[in-house]
């Protein structure tokens, strides 16, 4: 790892003259600048700048605390300032690049209050070349050692009435449909979408949206908000006042209503601003995993990129069941269950689903369903419903486990918790115990319904609180995971690189069981879900209406090509191959793109992007010359030049076009593609037609031996 810590001066002094304090600090880093001043009456104010244009406007800073003596958010001075910069690259475990540059500069503002107690704080900021972080810290002090949150007062007052893409301010779920509207149209009682499977708190507030939350302005900057780095503490919505156009933080509380618990020294979370005249930085930036803290973990080779199928789509469109029996209440004389005969988890379909990965090159196999509970699991806010450890007796885990890995596939252990966190922390240790006598080495985990402890929400400090001892816990047995209903990522796989994906928003899944996401609604999620880490989003539907009589009246979103294209436009290094073995082999020749394509990347390059709009991403195999590119569509067809710069200058190529054929429609012809194969290089300039609700897929391989006759240059 290449890293020097520069220091550019330090304007420390601890007795700066009260009139100076007033004077705007300032901090920039190409276009952007940061400015920090305090008003007349001693509060803390930042504004944030792009190109000389305003981003932020100044807004305030600070906290209400729940006590008498609570503000902490005016009457302070500046003590002094600490500048200083960092310019280093590091190496990721796995992600969307192989090196990532970590660029900025960074000014802590050391304040303190005029009056008893004459209370600390200090707010970092740091400022790159695509926007700027803050974070508040609490230094230890007399009479800030134990202290509870009742507001956090950052605001972001924005210059005017953007266009905003939401989802309401929940506590429990991210799991909506987008909407577009401009700021003074927000109204989150509007929102009629809601999650269908979990169980969903609004927050009172009518005008409270979630982050990230992407915003365009008028002039054309496209501005992204969310947090980095969230523990142990709440999680940032932002309530939208609709005619200033201020947004405020607001925290998700816990079941008595309080913030955040903290004792000093402590920091929150980094409140983010990223900030481009161009789409494509918002989704090429790093800020936020910049602004987390580098792996804690010993090693990482345990930790494994992978594309994984399993015994989880035929229960989402109603093939076959998690639980081994309709009734929980109903016995044979001999006290079992009485099996339902529509049991996914039984050995011999185990056993299908692993030949099915073995013969096609996929190294998990994710299997719903295994263990005793499901018939008594949902909706009941029931305390003890899953022990991790008991198999259904129609599922041999030492016998699946070893066929398994005699065909080289691994098992990938589930763990619903049914939102009982509680009954999962005390069995986490004998779970992943299990796990490891068992052959498991990754985990998806679930948390559908109410949270246990009873009161506490998705997304307030003690469920962030639960998934960090999740992270540490699981990595102490080499353990990676991939979470459902969990809190929406804010860059913490930088730190702990065995958490790989989250869900944390709404999936695939849904076109299954409900009336399903329109095609924006992929086009979206990269500038707001994604922006703080991976999802588990399940692509990979090849059987698009009907689901072969399961679910008649659902359909996919999408056409089958805008299905491979997710692979590369969605990044996660954990992509599931979500559907039948018999829809795949129905498809082979389209279905050899999701063989190709890989999980882990040397380089990514955004193509082309506008949120609602359109995505496209060229990215590179990591360690191999391969590069694939996924280009979708909303619901409007679209002509898409894509240029090839990216490719090595005087190196001939074969491409592989995975195209919508003419006449393809989400609605109407989804399964229409054609596959093309051409010579190209560097100077090739691909034209794409994108049907409505489609995409292009597209594996570019150097030419390692004379082409075919039929396949001819690019024109
Ligand atoms: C909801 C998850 O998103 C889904 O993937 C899972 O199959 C069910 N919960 C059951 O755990
Ligand atoms: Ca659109």
């Amino acid at each position: 790892m290449k890293q020097h810590l520069v220091m550019w001066g330090i304007l420390l002094s601890l007795s700066i003259p009260v009139a100076a304090q007033q004077q705007s600090m300032e901090l920039s880093m190409g276009k952007v600048s940061l400015q920090f001043q305090l008003s007349t009456d001693g509060q803390p104010l930042y504004s944030l700048n792009y190109d000389q244009k305003p981003v932020v406007r100044p807004s305030v800073m600070g906290f209400v605390l729940k006590e008498t003596d609570s503000v902490l958010y005016s009457d302070f001075t500046v003590l002094g300032t600490e500048l200083s910069a960092k310019d280093e690259t590091w190496q990721p475990v796995w992600g969307e690049v192989s090196t990532i540059r970590n660029n900025y500069k960074q000014m802590i503002v050391h304040l303190q209050q005029r009056h008893a107690p004459f209370r600390l704080l200090d707010i970092e900021f740091r400022v790159f070349e695509d926007g700027a972080g803050f974070r508040y810290v609490f230094p230890h002090q007399p009479k800030l050692n134990y202290f509870i949150v009742s507001k956090e007062l950052t605001a972001f007052q924005l210059t005017g009435d953007h266009t905003a893409f939401w989802i309401p301010g929940d506590y429990d779920t991210n799991e909506y449909l987008y909407n577009t509207t401009h700021l003074s149209e927000i109204d989150n009682r509007k929102a009629v979408e809601t999650a269908t499977d979990i169980a969903v708190r609004t927050t009172p507030d009518p005008y409270a949206v979630q982050t990230p939350l992407m915003l365009k302005s008028a002039d054309g900057l496209y501005i992204n908000i969310h947090e980095a780095a969230l523990l142990n503490y709440s999680a940032m919505q932002l309530h939208v006042d609709r005619s200033s156009f201020s947004l405020t933080a607001s925290l998700v509380p816990d079941a008595v209503g309080n913030l955040a618990y903290l004792h000093a020294p402590a920091s929150t979370p980094w409140r983010t601003i990223i900030v481009s005249d161009k789409a494509a930085d918002i989704l090429n930036s790093k800020l936020v995993l910049n602004l987390n803290e580098p792996n804690i973990l010993p090693t990482t080779d345990w930790i494994r990129p992978m594309k994984f199928a399993g015994v989880w789509w035929e229960m989402q469109v109603g093939k076959s069941t998690w639980s081994i029996s309709d009734r929980a209440d109903t016995t044979d004389t001999n006290g079992n269950l009485i099996p339902n005969g529509r049991h996914g988890a039984n050995s011999d379909n185990v056993k299908r689903y692993i030949d099915f990965a073995a013969k096609n090159g996929i190294h998990g196999v994710l299997i719903e369903g295994w263990n005793t509970g499901w018939e008594d699991w949902f909706g009941n806010w029931k305390e003890e419903v899953f022990d991790f450890v008991t198999p259904y007796p129609d599922f041999n885990v030492k016998e699946l486990n070893s066929y398994a890995r005699s065909k080289g596939v691994e098992l990938i252990m589930h763990h619903e918790t049914s939102g009982s966190a509680t009954n999962y922390d005390r069995r986490m240790d004998s779970a992943f115990r299990f796990m490891k006598e068992n052959g498991y080495h990754s985990v998806k985990t679930g948390y559908v319904g109410r949270i246990i402890p009873r009161g506490e929400a998705h997304d307030g400090q003690w469920m962030v609180n639960h998934f960090e001892r999740m992270a540490r816990k699981a990595a102490s047995y080499q353990i990676s995971f991939d979470a459902h209903e969990a809190m929406r990522p804010t860059g913490l796989h930088r730190t702990f690189p065995n958490w790989m994906a989250c869900e944390a928003g709404r999936g695939n899944e849904y076109n299954a069981f409900s009336t399903g996401s329109p095609p924006e609604h992929e086009t979206i999620l990269p500038f707001t879900r994604l922006i703080g880490g991976p999802m588990d989003y399940t692509p990979g539907i090849f059987k698009m209406k009907g689901y072969c009589g399961y679910a008649p009246d659902r359909q996919m979103h999408t056409t089958l090509v805008k299905q491979l294209a997710l692979y590369v436009t969605m990044y996660s290094p954990l992509q599931m191959v979500a559907d039948f073995p018999e829809h795949y082999e129905a498809h082979d020749d389209a279905f050899q793109f999701i063989r190709d394509v890989p999980v882990d990347w040397d380089d990514t390059k955004v193509i082309a992007a506008e949120p609602g709009d359109y995505v496209a991403y060229a990215r590179k195999e990591k360690g191999k010359e391969n590069w694939f590119i996924g280009a979708i569509t909303d619901e409007n067809s679209r002509k898409m030049n894509t240029p090839l710069s990216f490719l090595e200058k005087g190196k001939q190529y074969l491409a592989t076009i995975y195209a919508d054929a003419p006449g393809a429609d989400w609605k109407t012809n989804p399964e229409a593609y054609v596959i093309k194969q051409f010579l190209v290089d560097q100077q090739t300039v691909l034209k794409l037609n994108l049907a409505p609700g489609g995409g292009a897929a597209i594996s570019i391989k150097p030419l390692t031996a004379p082409a075919p006759r039929s396949v001819t240059r690019y024109k």
